[in-house]
C-alpha cells in the first residue's frame, strides 16, 4: 500500500526520511541511514527488557493481551485444553496442523519409543546432592544429554531435528522425575510405556512396590491439561533465550537447558513456587489486606499477577481454576485457596492494580494444584519444563528454518568511561586521595 509508510525528520539535520511500515512494524535497522554525518554510526533503537521490539516473525502461537486471548496455530487454548491431548497439541506446535489419528498414533510410537535415558544420565544425575533443586538438576542434565547424540549439531538437517525433537519431548519427564525421586532419595522409576504421557510421567513419579501404577485418571488429566496451557506463550523469556543461544547454530539440547535456565527464574517459571510461598507466608486470609498493602507499597511483588503479554484477565488462568476445582475433589481442598480467593478478590477491586491492568496469571492456581497433588515447591518449575520444552522447540525449529534470522547480537549504548590510561598500581592510591 502506497501510504504505509512513516515520514521521520530528524531535527538535528532538518533531514526527512521514509520508512516503510509492514505488519504494524518498522524495521530498526531503516533507522541507520539517519545520520548527522557521514562517519556517525547512525540512529539505534533503545529498548531494554524488549518491551515494543518483534525479534521474528511467527506462526507458532497468538496472544491478544488486551483481549486476553491465547491460540496456538490459530485455534484458541480453551478449545484445545476441552478436547485435546497434550501429545496431540504438542504435535500441532511442533508441526503446525492437528494430526489424523495414523499421525497421531505414529507420534505417540515414537515418542513412546525415546522415553527411556542412557544409564550413563542415571549415573550422572546420581553425582547431584541429596538437597540439589530439581530444576538445577534438570538444566543440567538436558544440557549433558548433548554429549549424548552428536548428531544433534546437525541442526540444518530435517531429520536430525525431528530426532532431537521426539527425544527432547520424551526425554523431560523421564529426567525431570528422576530429580525428583533423587531430592527424595528413592530409586529411579524407569518409563513405562503402556501408560499416557502424563500417566507415565505420573508413574516414574510415585511408583512404589506396585508392579504396575495406575494413575488416577482426574489427576492423569488434570497434569494433561496443565501441560496443555504451558505448552508454549510466543516470545517469552525462556522462547526467547532458546531463540537467541539457538541463533549461535547449538544444539537443541543446550538451546532448552538454556531456555530451562532461564524458565527457572522466580519472574518466569518459578513464579508458582513464588507464589506458594507467598501465600505461606500470608497464611490466614484474615491477612491479605496487610499484604496488599505491601504489595501496593514496592514491598515485594503480588507473585502470579501481572503479565508483560496480558492486561487482562490471563485465559490459561481461568481453566486452571476449573481444573483446580475436580482436583480437589479428589486430593481434598487445599487451605492455601481461600487465601489466593480472597488475594484475588481485593486486589482486583484495588485501584493500584485496576490502573496497571494486572490480574492473575497462569502462575497463580496452578502452584495451589501441583501442591494439592502431592507435589513439594521445588518441583513446580520442573513442571512447568516438561511441557514449555514443545514450544522451546517450536521455535527453534521456526528459527532455524527462517532466512532472515542472524545470530542474535544486540547494541548498546556506551555510557561508561571513554579513552583513558592506566595507572601503575603504587600510584593508584595517591592519585585517588587527591581526587577526593
Ligand atoms: N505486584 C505488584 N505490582 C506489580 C506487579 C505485581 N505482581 N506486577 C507489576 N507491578 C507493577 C509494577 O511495580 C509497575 O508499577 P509502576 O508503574 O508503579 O512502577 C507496573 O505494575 C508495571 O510493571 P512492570 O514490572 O513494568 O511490568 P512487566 O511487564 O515488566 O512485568 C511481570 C511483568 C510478570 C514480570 C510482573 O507483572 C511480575 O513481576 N509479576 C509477578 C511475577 C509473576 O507472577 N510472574 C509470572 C508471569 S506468568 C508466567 C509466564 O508466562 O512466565
Amino acid at each position: 500500500m502506497a501510504n504505509e509508510t512513516l515520514t521521520v525528520t530528524d531535527n538535528r539535520t532538518g533531514r526527512t526520511y521514509e520508512v516503510p511500515i509492514n505488519d504494524d512494524t518498522v524495521r530498526a535497522m531503516d533507522f541507520r541511514q539517519i545520520k548527522v554525518s557521514d562517519d556517525d554510526f547512525g540512529l539505534m533503537v533503545y529498548d531494554p527488557g524488549f518491551t515494543n521490539t518483534a525479534s521474528c516473525r511467527s506462526v507458532i502461537t497468538r496472544i491478544d493481551g488486551d483481549r486476553g486471548i491465547l491460540e496456538y496455530r490459530g485455534y484458541p487454548i480453551e478449545e484445545l485444553a476441552d478436547s485435546g491431548t497434550f501429545l496431540e497439541i504438542a504435535y500441532l506446535l511442533i508441526y503446525g496442523e492437528l494430526p489424523t489419528q495414523a499421525q497421531l498414533d505414529e507420534w505417540m510410537r515414537e515418542i513412546t519409543y525415546h522415553t527411556f535415558v542412557h544409564e550413563n544420565i542415571k549415573k550422572f544425575m546420581e553425582g547431584f546432592q541429596h538437597d540439589a533443586h530439581p530444576m538445577g538438576m534438570l538444566v543440567g542434565t538436558v544440557a549433558a544429554l548433548s554429549t549424548f547424540y552428536a548428531d544433534a549439531k546437525e541442526v540444518d538437517d530435517p531429520q536430525s531435528r525431528e530426532k532431537q525433537t521426539q527425544r527432547l519431548i520424551a526425554k523431560m519427564p523421564t529426567i525431570a522425575a528422576f530429580a525428583y525421586r533423587h531430592s527424595r532419595g528413592l530409586p529411579y522409576v524407569y518409563p513405562d510405556n503402556d501408560l499416557s504421557y502424563a500417566g507415565n510421567f505420573l508413574s516414574m513419579l510415585w511408583k512404589m512396590t506396585e508392579p504396575k501404577y495406575e494413575p488416577n485418571p482426574v489427576l492423569e488429566r488434570a497434569v494433561d491439561v496443565l501441560f496443555i496451557l504451558h505448552a508454549d506463550h510466543e516470545q517469552n523469556c525462556s522462547a526467547n533465550a532458546m531463540r537467541s543461544v539457538a541463533s549461535s547454530r547449538v544444539d537443541p539440547f543446550s538451546g532448552t537447558a538454556a531456555a530451562a535456565a532461564a524458565l527457572y527464574g522466580p519472574l518466569h517459571g518459578g513464579a508458582n513456587e513464588a507464589v506458594l510461598r507467598m501465600l505461606t507466608e500470608i497464611g490466614d486470609k484474615k491477612r491479605v489486606p496487610e499484604f496488599v498493602k505491601r504489595f501496593k507499597a514496592g514491598e515485594g511483588r503480588l507473585m502470579g499477577f501481572g503479565h508483560r503479554a496480558y492486561k487482562n484477565y490471563d485465559p490459561r488462568a481461568k481453566i486452571i481454576k476449573e481444573t483446580a476445582d475436580q482436583v480437589f475433589e479428589v486430593t481434598g481442598r487445599n487451605p492455601l485457596l481461600d487465601i489466593a480467593l480472597e488475594l484475588e478478590r481485593i486486589a482486583l477491586e484495588d485501584d493500584y492494580f485496576i490502573e496497571r491492568k494486572l490480574y492473575p496469571n497462569v502462575d497463580f492456581y496452578s502452584g495451589i494444584i501441583y501442591q494439592a497433588m502431592g507435589f513439594p515447591v521445588d518441583m513446580f518449575p520442573v513442571l512447568f519444563a516438561i511441557p514449555r520444552t514443545t514450544g522451546w522447540l517450536a521455535q527453534w525449529r521456526e528459527l532455524v528454518q527462517d532466512p532472515e534470522q542472524k545470530i542474535a547480537r544486540p547494541r548498546q549504548i556506551f555510557v561508561g568511561e571513554k579513552r583513558r590510561r592506566v595507572v601503575p598500581i603504587e600510584k593508584r592510591n595517591a592519585i585517588r586521595e587527591h581526587a577526593a
